[in-house]
């Protein structure tokens, strides 16, 4: 009985390992697909878009989850990124690219 019981346990981290992993993928798949052009694959930024380098801890610290969950959203005025993602990203897509952005801190 115990011996079962552990068994089920143990599948039950597996599969909710797995969640978490194809979850982390997509962020990544999108990031590559929407924003990877002008931000870089690793959000180190790019000199010729004037994008932020979001893997040093002092861009991180200045940027609130609300910024960066908004500018995902609504986009940002005035830069090359005036159009928000809000029709091409669900809530939860956008939180997730937030999440992906943070891990970039090195
Ligand atoms: C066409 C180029 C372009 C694309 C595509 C793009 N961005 Fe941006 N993004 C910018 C620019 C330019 C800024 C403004 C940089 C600045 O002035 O600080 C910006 C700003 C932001 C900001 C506000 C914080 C900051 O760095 O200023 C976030 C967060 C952000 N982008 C995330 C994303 C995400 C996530 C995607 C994809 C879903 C994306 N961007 C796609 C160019 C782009």
């Amino acid at each position: 009985m115990t011996r079962i019981l552990a068994l089920l346990a143990a599948a039950g981290v597996l599969a909710f390992g797995a969640t978490t992993a194809a979850r982390a993928a997509d962020a990544k798949t999108n990031w590559n697909k929407h924003c990877a052009a002008c931000h870089g694959k690793n959000g180190a930024g790019k000199a010729e878009m004037k994008t932020l380098d979001y893997t040093k801890a002092g861009v991180q610290a200045r940027l609130t989850d609300e910024e960066i969950l908004k500018a995902i959203k609504n986009g940002v005025p005035h830069s090359k990124m005036k159009k928000g993602y809000a029709n091409q990203l669900s809530e939860q897509e956008i939180k997730d690219q937030l999440a992906l952005i943070r891990s970039f801190k090195k």
